[in-house]
């Protein structure tokens, strides 16, 4: 789905440079490389505290220790995710509490929120998925009327913006993964936990190294959670070319949308998004191709990490995709199962996450970066 070679190629030299920058430092955990990424990726999110963590999946639970989630306690999510949102709740010892998605912008049901609220509910994670905001508003209200934080895994979504809010500016904490698939990926594994709250910013930092500010003096119980040196100075590379980086898959999403529309009579599933409570599900014949939908955001809001459409119909999705196969075109599933379908997290109130399960069967997600290579050869 994503020649990373190809993408390294035209910064190759700044990225060897990083390498014997760091090499030559002796300096490899929490240096100098660490403390210039967290300014520069604050400055570019335009939020005040950015902390360098281990990757995404860790930036999620020490965004949940930070505010006290524990156990029993439970954190609303949606159940169309990928596992680290949920996973990180249960790693606490705390209980996942699924919201519904919306089945035309594929982000949790906003407008369900609220009613999920309870007397244990310790926070919410609104993740952006595959690029684009979930509808924050409602979310922040209903969290706001609780006093309850609000969390955004925005670890597909750096530099995402909801009504011109950046992705991880919004919530009470953000999270961000820099796995390699990601807009911003690092040579390995990375995250970052965002915040504008000093004291959390504070806590995040002291739980990322054991909970201890003084060495070997532990306040709380945290671990091992350190950014890289040669993982920062990478990223420190990466970053300088992000922006032209989201403009061509901007530009690239915009043409595989004409594409599809014009050749295969792909179509926008509905005008107005259900995640906002006001839109409704609508009936397609089998085999119709959904378009991925912009939901609230302008076209420059989605920052489409992945680019996923919908094939409606029973097996259909999964045709599509051992033609495209045959044809050589890599794609994906996500995700095949949500997460109250998982073994460790089987719930029996199926009946409410109905979209989330049509989505499992119907969504697919196509390549983005090479698409001058292989629409010639599908369409
Ligand atoms: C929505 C979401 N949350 C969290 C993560 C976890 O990030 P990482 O793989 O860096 O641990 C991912 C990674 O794919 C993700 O997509």
């Amino acid at each position: 789905m994503l020649d990373l070679v190809a993408e390294h190629a035209p910064y190759r030299g700044e990225l060897i440079a990083a390498f014997e920058r760091v090499l030559d430092s002796g300096r490899f955990v929490l240096g100098p490389e660490v403390e210039a990424f967290e300014r520069e990726i604050a400055a570019w999110i335009g939020v005040p505290h950015a902390i360098g963590v281990s990757n995404g999946s860790d930036a999620l639970l020490l965004a949940l220790q930070a505010v006290d989630v524990g156990p029993g306690d439970e954190v609303i999510c949606p159940t169309f995710t990928f596992f680290a949102t949920a996973g990180a709740v249960a790693r606490l010892g705390g209980i996942p509490v699924f919201v519904d998605s919306a089945e035309c912008c594929y982000n949790l049901r906003a407008d369900q929120v609220a009613a999920k609220i309870g007397p244990k509910t310790k926070a919410i994670i609104a993740v952006h998925l595959f690029g684009q905001c979930a509808d924050m508003d409602p979310i922040l209200a209903a969290a706001k009327k609780h006093g309850i934080p609000v969390i955004e895994d925005a670890a597909q979504a750096l530099g995402a913006k909801d009504k011109g809010r950046q992705a991880g500016t919004m919530g009470t904490l953000g999270t961000f993964s820099f796995f390699p698939t990601k807009n911003l990926g690092t040579l390995g594994e990375g995250g970052l936990v965002t915040t504008a709250d000093p004291d959390l910013a504070e806590k995040v930092r002291k739980l990322r190294v054991h909970g201890a500010k003084q060495k070997y003096f532990h306040e709380l119980i945290g671990g091992n959670f350190r950014l890289h040196e040669l993982q920062a100075a990478f990223l420190r590379v990466k970053l300088k070319h992000l922006n032209p980086a989201l403009e061509k898959r901007r530009l690239n999403a915009k043409k595989l949308i004409k594409v599809l529309h014009e050749k295969w009579g792909a179509v926008m599933p509905i005008v107005s998004c259900v995640c906002r409570g006001q839109g409704q599900v609508m009936d397609f014949t089998p085999k119709t191709v959904l378009l991925p939908f912009s939901c609230h955001s302008g076209e420059s809001d989605h920052t489409w990490n992945q680019f996923v459409i919908r094939v409606v119909g029973h097996g259909e999705r999964d045709a599509l995709r051992v033609k495209l196969a045959a044809e050589g075109i890599q794609t994906e599933v996500y995700y095949p199962r949500s997460m109250h379908e998982q073994a460790c997290f089987l719930q029996k109130d199926a009946n409410s996450y109905h979209s989330s399960e049509t989505l499992s069967k119907e969504t697919l997600a196509l390549p983005l970066d090479n698409i001058e290579t292989y629409l010639p050869s599908v369409l």
